[in-house]
């Protein structure tokens, strides 16, 4: 990775080029220079660039064009706009067309520094988001931003991995990629499933017998630490191992050394241990089924792995993604997406099998599909109620109270007429609100099995204009009660 981060600043004023440039020089940036929008597209075709400050006005090719030409090619780059005093119209026709912020002539230094540093992160969360994606890591939501930057951080060490989460939340996925971005990534990747080694065999896979060692050892055979030197071994399912295999495992990962069975050469390797498990290990500990100093000595390094429900926002993503691997292995190249009541049905539901359960949904849902966009009956019938148990509904009672009484001040804002036609802020609260609106409803309706009466009770709002809410968001009644 680069130590500096590298900004390009497009502007035709000598002056100030040579003022913003060195500020930034002095910030700690490395800075690049362009005369105008034709110099600055043929600086970033030869140069990595984190962030790109450009004016509007310039020869050849202008500030907006450069934007354009910019978000086109590579959306992830952040572009900081300089407009002159009272030019906010441009300002926000820039933001529009996809300007990571605007600053305004004359220059506030701290501003200035503030937005260029913000731009700065942006550009690393982009690039590392872009980065993970192409290993088929999908996820914008904070919670997997920050699983990013720890796999960033510990990939290339040789420190343990203790990777925990339920089923389904890509704890292999995970691992394979703090392997990927290692410096060991040319060598083996060996996976244990310590769950499907009976308890028995456990000590010959792990490390391996000699001829003779035991009836049926008629060879002898390295085990997956042997075969895991100077790559990574997963010991996936880590919770499973039985104790009296904990002590030998404790010795092999702490020394680096072990004997194979039957052996009395001592073995080195040089491996990098990498573990994972969906049980609660200090439950595990209390129980006297895993050993503490074993525990301590896997958990160096902690990651958890969110449940799907923890990060909704990532639904759609996901959706996507599987979309597109199944539109291809399925042959199913007219299914373009998902409807947006079904995609509703999917963010409401709780997910217990997590990612994998969601990319089953999907697969099943593509082979259903007749049309261009998964709609609500291909998803299974399961999935369309929701136990009346489900985690979240009281939440969502009270901030569908909450999201009443925002609609009602936002009446209260009155008729604000905006600037030269451009979206207000009236018309995105009221899309949003809409959203959540929709979302709500389809989680009552879950709630209550799809009865009308019940979920209106529950939202506190008439039968009547609940159906007619159902009726504009395009909400089918599941059953009449
Ligand atoms: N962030 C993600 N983006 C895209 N696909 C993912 C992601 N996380 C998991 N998956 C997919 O979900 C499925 C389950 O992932 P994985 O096998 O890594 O989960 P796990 O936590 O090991 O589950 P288990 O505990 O059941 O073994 C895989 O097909 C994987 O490719
Ligand atoms: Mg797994």
């Amino acid at each position: 990775m680069r130590e500096k981060k590298q900004i390009l600043i497009a502007d035709d004023e000598a002056n100030l080029r040579r003022v913003l440039g060195a500020q930034l020089q002095r910030d700690g940036y490395d800075v690049l220079m362009a005369e105008d929008g034709e110099q600055a597209l043929a600086t970033l075709a030869e140069n990595h660039v984190d962030v790109v400050i450009s004016d509007l006005r310039m020869p050849k090719l202008d500030g907006m064009q450069l934007l354009k030409r910019i978000t086109a090619s590579q959306p992830e780059l952040p572009v900081i706009i300089i407009t002159a005093h009272g030019t906010v119209d441009t300002a926000v026709e820039a933001l529009k067309l996809g300007a990571f912020d605007y600053v305004t002539k004359p220059f506030d230094r701290t501003e200035f520094k503030n937005v260029v540093d913000k731009a700065s992160r942006t550009a690393e969360l982009r690039q590392r988001e872009g980065e993970m994606a192409e290993r088929g890591l999908i996820g914008q939501s904070p919670a997997m931003l920050s699983i990013y930057s720890v796999i960033e951080k510990v990939a290339d060490t040789p420190s343990t991995v203790l990777i925990t989460g339920e089923s389904g939340t890509g704890k292999e996925l995970i691992a394979r990629a703090l392997h990927e971005k290692s410096s060991r990534h040319d060598k083996p990747f060996i996976r244990v499933n310590c769950a499907a080694i009976p308890r028995d065999l456990i000590e010959s896979e792990l490390f391996g017998y000699e001829k003779g060692a035991f009836t049926g050892a008629v060879t002898s055979k390295p085990g997956r630490f042997e075969l895991a030197d100077g790559g990574t071994l997963f010991l996936d399912e880590i919770g499973e191992i039985p104790v009296n295999m904990q002590v030998k495992l404790l010795r092999a990962i702490q020394e680096q050394e072990f004997e194979r069975v039957g052996g009395i050469k001592t073995i080195e390797v040089d491996v990098r241990l990498i573990a994972a498990t969906n049980r609660d290990l200090a439950q595990e500990i209390k129980e006297q089924r895993f050993r503490e100093d074993l525990y301590y000595r896997l958990n160096v390094v902690q990651m958890r792995l969110p449940p799907l429900r923890e990060r909704q926002g990532d639904i759609p993503l996901l959706v996507e993604h599987f979309v597109k691997r199944f539109r291809e292995r399925l042959k199913k190249s007219r299914v373009v997406g998902v409807g947006d009541a079904a995609m509703e049905v999917l963010l409401a539901h709780p997910w217990p099998g997590n990612i994998r359960e969601l990319e089953n949904v999907i697969e099943r849902a593509m082979l259903f599909c007749d049309g261009e966009r998964i709609d609500v009956g291909d998803l299974p019938p399961d999935l369309r109620v929701t136990p009346p148990s489900s985690p979240g509904s009281h939440a969502a009672v009270a901030s569908a109270r909450r999201a009443e009484i925002d609609e009602d001040d936002d009446e209260d804002l009155g008729e604000e007429p905006t600037a030269s036609g451009e979206i207000g802020l009236k018309e995105l609260v009221r899309e949003a609100a809409a959203k959540v609106e929709r979302e709500l409803i389809v989680r009552a309706l879950q709630q209550t099995g799809g009865n009308v009466t019940h979920t209106a009770r529950l939202l506190k709002i008439s039968r009547k204009s609940l159906q007619t809410k159902m009726k504009e968001l395009g909400l089918r009644e599941a059953r009449e009660d």
